[in-house]
């Protein structure tokens, strides 16, 4: 080796689905393509410090403490990963890393970890092989996180990302994300907020590995996977033409068909807590009032992610989520994120 210690940082939002990434194939070969919005605040630093040497070794700080179980998730990441960095296992690493965002939250600290782990990994690569590519680089680090945690490989880039195979989006794939085309993006989509409501703040009963394997004897699977592409040729018009109606159809559509291949698989599990079905009662009463464009997503868990334009007047969505939402929530909590570009 050329060097014998390096130390690398990167930073790495988090991102929310819109069309859902739920069954998975080998290797973390996603059932469906996906598009999500990466988020601009909720994110992930990560210290990296490498000592090359014949002995490898992990040890990880989450926050300032000593985590041996991430060490030895990231140890087993890292051993699945050599064959596309063959100098990862030669070293010792002492990983530091911390969210900008409350822990178990529900908003997907494994997708901006992930996101953030691979990057520092390609500007470790970078001392070795001197490849400077930047849409190589990119691609390869969105395929590398996408080998930690799925939904992490649209984490690489702004806006509106896609992931998975579909006629609809060219040069999609299924080893890593991409953007959206930006040209293919009405102006009324390119700055929104997402307020997740922090409904339930605890450990969620069934991960979403478990989730994604009980797609496998789930009847509706198929179904499913069909109607995510059926809904990748919807979505292309509605964002092309700004039909906010269509959108706000759609993702509650999504969201909501996520829970239910939950509560349809076997054994079946629920994730949706009673403040969850208070607060999409709300919106809907709301929306079905005013007429105003608020409305929801939800990840694997409890919490509710508040959709809303922000190029409108939207003082009275803020005031509705502020005196009728944030009461239902366990203790007032709110992370307010925007999605720019
Ligand atoms: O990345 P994973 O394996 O944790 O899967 C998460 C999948 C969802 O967050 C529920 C949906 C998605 O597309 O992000």
């Amino acid at each position: 080796f050329q060097i014998s210690s390096q130390v690398v940082s990167a930073s790495c939002p988090s991102n929310i689905a819109l069309i859902k990434y739920w069954g998975k194939y080998d290797n973390q070969i996603p059932a469906n393509p996906s598009i999500s919005y990466t988020l601009s605040h909720c994110r992930t630093n990560t210290v990296i410090e490498f000592f090359a040497g014949e002995d490898f070794s992990v040890q990880t700080f989450l926050a300032g403490n000593d985590e041996q179980k991430f060490a030895e998730k990231i140890e087993k990441y890292f051993k699945n990963i050599e064959q596309y960095l063959p100098w990862i296992l030669k070293g010792k690493y002492i990983i530091k890393t911390e969210n900008t965002f409350p822990h178990s939250s529900g908003i997907a600290s494994s997708a901006s970890g992930f996101g953030a782990i691979a990057k520092c990994l390609m500007n470790l690569d970078n001392f070795f092989t001197g490849v400077t590519d930047e849409d190589f680089k990119t691609k390869k680090e969105s395929f590398l996180a996408r080998l930690g945690s799925g939904s992490a490989c649209r984490s690489l880039y702004e806006g509106l990302v896609v992931w998975g195979k579909t006629d609809e989006v060219a040069e999609s794939s299924d080893l890593y994300a991409i953007q959206y085309p930006n040209v293919d993006i009405h102006p009324i989509f390119k700055n929104f907020n997402d307020w997740v409501l922090l409904i339930h703040e605890g450990q969620k009963s069934v991960s979403s590995t478990v989730g994604h394997g009980l797609m496998n004897t789930n009847p509706y699977a198929e179904r499913r996977f069909q109607e995510a592409h059926e809904n990748f040729a919807k979505l292309k018009t509605i964002l092309l033409t700004g039909d906010m109606e269509g959108f706000i159809k759609l993702v509650e559509h999504e969201a909501l068909t996520l829970h239910a291949m939950m509560m349809m698989s076997d054994p079946a599990f629920i994730l949706m807590k009673t403040g969850t079905l208070e607060v999409i009662n709300k919106i809907w009463d709301f929306r079905r009032i005013t007429g105003l464009p608020l409305f929801f997503t939800l990840d694997a868990g409890a919490n509710v992610h508040l959709l809303f334009p922000n190029d409108i007047d939207n003082d009275r969505i803020k005031d509705f989520i502020k005196t009728e939402l944030i009461p239902l929530t366990q203790k007032g909590g709110v992370v307010k994120d925007v999605m720019r570009f």
